[in-house]
């Protein structure tokens, strides 16, 4: 019964041809039973052990003895995967597609929206403001490292297993593999390349599943950045999911389609999530406050030549003062006025200061490449659109 599954799950014509393609003099019969099978006309019955067992009953029921030459040259490990190996390619070529398709919305939406700031958050603690962009890209730079993961699986999966007959030059060449295995024992052994895509699978869903958390939180009524449409209830599910792949191998045709459509219909809920999610930039900037300048204080102080260690110090004084008499960061002469530690400093304080009080200024002046200023993100989206492009003929 092994490859019962592959038999129901793959009722495509490719693998019944695989079969057949030894008795090219049978090709009207082969097309009959192929036929059958695409038309749904196939009838298994109890004593078929899997798809190629039953491809040759149904041969000699049309035949007669010649069909038993089916196996020349082939064992029914290696037709087994064969079949697997077929099967994951075309499948890694459909969730290729997918995970491009979520990446290219997530880069487009980052190109539009690359003017909307909002709080960047450290263990739940709002830290620094940052560009809503800067946080979309931070994911799918994420993504971009699953799809050349998955395109380098594929090479690996790619490969005719085909291993103690003589070599079908046909079936390679029809079947379009990238090589032919090295040994026949390998070839029927393994299973790694089902072992790599599981992984595949469960680091992908990691990592949507991330952001779906911090999406999640972004929809709470506490926050209310983003309001999600009716698809984002699937998405909530993610969180458990990544940590339920580690199957059992014996499963490893169950895991693998179980695995595929899991990861299949995530990346495509996730495209449309992210492409029907609205924002409210006015909430989103009016989260930010001015503790979160903190660092831009220091930063004032370097420049009038305060060590950076001690400038530290100083604005996290400042804040701690602020916090503890409910007075915003900005209002400084306020707690100048109440601390009299900060008339030490005051001199330092010019009429200047409140340029440090601009989240805007603030988010600026992190312009290096990977920064949140507008010219790093923009130069990741352009980044992502040729990386895209170089991925997608
Ligand atoms: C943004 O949220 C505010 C406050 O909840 C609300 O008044 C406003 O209509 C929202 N704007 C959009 C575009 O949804």
């Amino acid at each position: 019964m092994v490859s019962i599954h592959v038999l129901l799950r793959c009722k495509s014509t490719v693998f019944v041809c695989i079969d057949l393609a030894y008795l090219v003099m049978q090709s009207f019969f082969i097309l009959q039973i192929s036929g059958e099978w695409s038309r749904g006309l196939f009838v298994i019955k109890p004593e078929d052990e899997d798809i190629h067992t039953a491809n040759e009953r149904r041969l000699k029921e049309l035949i007669g003895a010649p069909a038993g030459k089916l196996h020349t040259g082939r064992s029914r490990n290696d037709q087994v995967v064969t079949d697997m190996r077929l099967w994951l390619r075309d499948a890694i070529s459909t969730l290729t597609d997918n995970a491009l398709q979520l990446m290219s919305t997530m880069v487009e939406r980052a190109a539009a929206e690359i003017d909307v700031l909002f709080p960047g958050y450290t263990h739940m603690q709002r830290a620094q403001p940052i560009r809503w962009s800067h946080w979309i890209l931070s994911h799918a730079v994420a993504l971009s490292r699953d799809v050349d993961r998955l395109l380098e699986i594929k090479k690996r999966v790619n490969v005719l297993p085909l291993g103690r007959g003589p070599v079908n030059e046909n079936d390679y060449l029809q079947l379009e593999f990238d090589s032919i295995s090295l040994n026949s024992m390998d070839a029927t052994g393994q299973r790694d390349f089902v072992a790599e895509f599981l992984f595949w699978a469960s680091l992908c869903l990691t990592h949507l599943s991330k952001m779906a958390e911090d999406l999640m939180l972004y929809s709470t009524k506490e926050f209310s950045f983003i309001s999600l449409s009716d698809c984002a209830g699937f998405m909530m599910t993610l969180k458990g999911l990544p940590s339920s792949y580690n199957k059992d191998l014996q499963e490893d045709k169950e895991a693998m389609f179980d695995c595929y459509d899991t990861v299949h219909a995530v990346l495509q809920v996730t495209t449309g999530v992210m492409s029907t999610l609205k924002i409210n930039q006015s909430v989103m900037e009016a989260a930010l406050s001015s503790d979160m300048l903190a660092t831009d204080l220091a930063y004032y102080l370097v420049r009038k030549g305060v060590p950076f260690r001690e400038a530290h110090g100083i604005s996290g004084k400042a804040v701690f003062a602020a916090e503890s008499k409910n007075i915003a960061l900005n209002q400084l002469t306020v707690i100048f006025s109440i601390y009299p530690l900060f008339l030490h400093f005051s001199p330092l304080f010019g009429s200047d200061v409140s340029s440090v009080w601009d989240y805007r200024s603030s988010v600026e002046q992190y312009s290096a490449p990977g920064g949140t200023a507008k010219c790093s993100v923009a130069a990741q989206v352009e980044h992502l659109r040729n990386w895209l492009q170089k991925r997608t003929q």
